[in-house]
């Protein structure tokens, strides 16, 4: 698990990132070719505050991704938190939040964009012809659609249903052909595709169909043992305190084993925190699991909670100072969206000229 990328069969368009040190050689051949041709499209609805999960699971590779010289777009899907919930929660301080921190793991607004989705309407006027080119069958067998809709123990609204075709909207609207997902994620990936050839098809070559680049990293467990997320309450925030997180890594739940190995299916909390250390450091966990020997889980813990503080630490700092900063998160996220307004207001002409139906009669 250490280059960036390696091709998972069959399907050739899906290639998959690591967590650990990368180099251009590791990018699959027509990215590596011109990382400036392509374009990383990717995102987060402001939900709250971004824990080590996201850090080690998708932030990291948007950051090494932009450093190979590849744009990244980065949207803020502000408009899209409503999709499993009710409320918008406190838009503007979540959406600093998640700015500031996009920024202190090293996302560089002078090569990246980062999108307030909510004020670019474009991307919901593309929503109109992507809907008429799927089907409510494939919408309803969309497995991610499914697991999300049973998570939110609601009946399934038609924005959720719907969702994969915002995505779709946000990535081909944005002009994305690169999309960091989790396994979890492709089949979201495969709708854009799906919505992009058939495009194409009925009305003319105007989208490029993105590639699924698959993040290597299992997901990162919580301190529970379950899959860490905001819902569970089961986080190590990357906004922290240092003895924060060192009393959440002291709780996390290992096994009575003193001598560590790294065995990610009959010892999954002890293998997770020896992949935390290992994405952290750039290092095969089963040489970190040899490294403690018979230290046991309190050596364990300690070598974690040292690496998580010591690898979060500049960019804690940094997080602190540009939350100081109000005013610039603004700037950087008004620069982003305008930016996108552009793009966007773009293709959405293209797709009006090629639905060759006088779309744009009352333009100039
Ligand atoms: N679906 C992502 C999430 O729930 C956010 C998102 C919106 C996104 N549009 C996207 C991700 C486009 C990748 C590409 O966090």
């Amino acid at each position: 698990m250490t280059g960036i990328i390696s091709t998972v069969s069959p399907a050739q368009h899906r290639a998959v990132i690591g967590s650990g040190a990368t180099d251009l050689a590791s990018l699959p051949a027509h990215i590596r070719r011109d990382p400036g041709a392509h374009r990383v499209v990717t995102g987060d609805r402001p939900t709250g505050p971004l824990h080590l999960g996201h850090y080690i699971g998708t932030l990291a590779n948007r950051v090494r991704l932009q450093n190979l010289g590849v744009p990244v777009t980065v949207i803020v899907a502000d408009y899209q938190v409503i999709t499993d919930r009710e409320e918008t929660g406190p838009l503007r301080d979540r959406v600093r939040t998640l700015i500031a921190e996009y920024l202190a793991a090293g996302i560089d607004p002078r090569r990246s964009v980062i999108v307030a989705h909510s004020s670019v309407p474009a991307l919901n006027q593309l929503m109109l012809p992507f809907l008429s080119l799927v089907t409510d069958a494939e919408l309803h067998r969309n497995p991610t659609v499914k697991a999300e809709s049973l998570a939110s123990r609601r009946s399934l609204s038609g924005l959720l249903l719907t969702y994969p075709v915002h995505q779709a909207a946000d990535i081909l609207g944005l002009r994305g052909d690169v999309v960091p997902v989790g396994r979890d994620q492709l089949p979201h990936v495969e709708v854009a595709r799906t919505i992009a050839r058939r495009f194409n098809a009925r009305y003319g070559p105007v989208f490029v169909e993105p590639d699924a680049l698959l993040t290597a990293t299992p997901a990162v467990l919580g301190v529970d043992g379950a899959k860490m997320s905001k819902t569970r309450g089961n986080t190590i925030l990357l906004g922290a305190g240092e003895d924060e997180t060192a009393a959440a890594i002291r709780g996390a739940r290992t096994d009575g084993l003193r001598h560590i190995t790294f065995d990610p299916h009959s010892r999954p909390q002890v293998a997770n925190l020896l992949s935390i250390v290992g994405a952290l450091v750039h290092r095969d966990p089963c040489d970190v699991a040899e490294q403690i020997g018979d230290g046991g889980a309190a050596a364990l813990k300690d070598l974690t909670i040292e690496t998580v503080n010591e690898s979060l630490r500049d960019l804690r700092r940094r997080r602190g100072d540009l939350l100081a900063d109000p005013g610039y998160l603004d700037e950087v996220l008004l620069a982003g969206t305008t930016s996108a307004l552009a793009t966007c207001c773009d293709v959405l002409q293209q797709v009006r000229r090629a639905m060759a139906m006088g779309m744009d009669y009352l333009q100039a």
